[in-house]
């Protein structure tokens, strides 16, 4: 019998790696077009102010933007040297704390647009020149990660600069359409939702969620009883109930820390508002309006959420709770990217991306629902849960301990399903916010759940 021709050695499929470039070029420019809208709206005296001793004065954040990309891409993946060694330390989000950013010697704005412009021209070369590693590695550069990262951190920051927007006295600068004339509206058929108990799906992994950030990770099987949930947010009419009803002067609601953070402050309602001739009104970016009473509430503290939890006789969801409501599908057994599914968010879907400069009233976006019914988990306001900000099993931080690892402990809670302000790049059902348990000035709200 002839021998028979060894068969040839199969050459691994190229994966064609332009979609993925394109991605991060469309993410990077679309996160540098908000950037720019959100420094051109003011003038030079106001971007170097502070506006709050809360916030970095807008000029820092401009240049930190840049500085992080110079040192994650430039740097880090493309092996450049520095462009400004100098600098760095300004930028050092760890160096110095928001209050004293104004007393350094910052670039100013014209240098900090030609900094983080010159940063942004030398990335797209690289990008272009960079064998991005379609999801084999598990490095910098799998599926694009670094790229990814950057224009979620640029988009952080351009959400952080929104609170600084709104923070700032003065006249409107910023407009945008209001959801309530374009968002699809179907009133919620039941006011809270049945979750099974048993095992779900918790986190994600690089493989399912290539840009997934470290603190996301890994996927990882979690139990939870069975309970209820709100369909939707608890709504700034529902939380004018607890206000009429002396919920801000009765220590049974409070946490202790909460109720001494009240009286101490001599808060008495949600940040931002005011009440005249018996009418409560709210400043919104610079205007004054009546506050929406079918609108979530927004910029209440974890501890005021959990007040008018108790007050109501429920609480606050666990972080496994909230995302067992928004992603488990009991169908399947999975869980999903999104509330409604593994599609990328459209405006049918969410309220995302500072298209409009306030939450849509509760009963918006029927689409974006979630398989057990839940809806608006994605969107319109974070949403404050019970839990602190800890890490998974099997956590890994990467690439860097200051982007979560440092922050894990009792001092932070976890927020979950973005704002109204947060980009879809840097939204998921995943995705984990945190921040201390006083913070009002972002845009937060909640819902809340009850035991079966
Ligand atoms: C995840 C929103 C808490 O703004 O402090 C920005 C994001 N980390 N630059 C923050 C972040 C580094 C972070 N949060
Ligand atoms: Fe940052």
């Amino acid at each position: 019998m002839a021998p028979t021709a060894p068969a040839p050695t199969p050459t691994p499929p190229t994966p064609d790696l332009t979609p993925l470039r394109d991605q991060a070029l469309a993410e990077l420019t679309a996160a540098r077009a908000r950037t720019a809208e959100l420094t051109d709206a003011v003038t030079d005296a106001e971007l170097t102010a502070q506006h709050s001793p809360l916030m970095s004065p807008l000029v820092w954040d401009l240049a930190h933007i840049g500085n992080q990309e110079e040192l994650w891409l430039l740097r880090r993946v493309g092996g450049r040297e520095p462009i400004r060694p100098e600098i760095d330390p300004l930028y050092d989000a760890f160096a110095h704390p928001r209050a004293d950013r104004p007393n350094l010697p910052l670039l100013g704005p014209a240098d900090a647009r030609s900094y983080a412009a010159e940063v942004r021209g030398r990335v797209f070369d690289l990008l272009e020149r960079t064998p991005l590693d379609g999801g084999a590695g598990t490095g910098l550069l799998a599926d694009g990660f670094a790229f990814g990262m950057i224009a979620q951190h640029e988009q952080q920051h351009d959400e952080t600069m929104l609170i600084t927007h709104q923070l700032r006295k003065g006249p409107a600068v910023l407009t945008a359409p209001d959801p309530a004339s374009e968002a699809p509206y179907e009133p919620p058929p039941v006011p809270e939702v049945l979750v099974p108990s048993g095992p779900f799906s918790m986190g994600t992994s690089a493989t399912a969620e290539p840009w997934s950030l470290d603190n996301e990770r890994p996927a990882h099987r979690r139990q939870t009883g069975a309970f209820h949930i709100d369909t939707v947010p608890v709504t700034n009419a529902a939380f004018q109930a607890f206000i009429e009803d002396g919920g801000y002067g009765e220590p049974r609601w409070w946490a202790p820390e909460g109720w001494e953070q009240i009286r101490r402050n001599d808060i008495g309602a949600p940040l931002f508002w005011h009440q005249e001739a018996g009418q409560w009104l709210r400043r919104r970016f610079g205007v004054t309006e009546p506050v929406p009473p079918d609108e979530p509430v927004l910029h209440v503290s974890w501890y005021e959420a959990d007040a008018w939890a108790r007050w109501a006789g429920r609480r606050l969801p666990t972080e496994a709770e909230w995302e067992k409501a928004a992603r488990y599908d009991p169908v399947s057994g999975r869980s999903t990217r999104y509330p409604w599914g593994d599609s990328p968010p459209t405006p049918e879907h969410a309220n995302l991306g500072q298209r409009h400069l306030r939450p849509a009233p509760v009963g918006s976006y029927p689409a974006g629902s979630s398989p057990l019914g839940v809806r608006q988990l994605i969107g319109d306001v974070w949403e404050w849960t019970s839990s602190d900000f800890l890490p998974y099993p099997g956590f890994r931080a990467f690439p860097y301990r200051e982007y979560s690892e440092v922050f894990f402990g009792s001092a932070h809670k976890v927020l979950r399903g973005g704002s109204f302000a947060v980009a879809p790049v840097a939204c998921r059902g995943t995705f984990r916010n945190w921040d201390l348990p006083v913070r009002r000035q972002i845009f937060s709200g909640f819902r809340t759940a009850r035991d079966v």
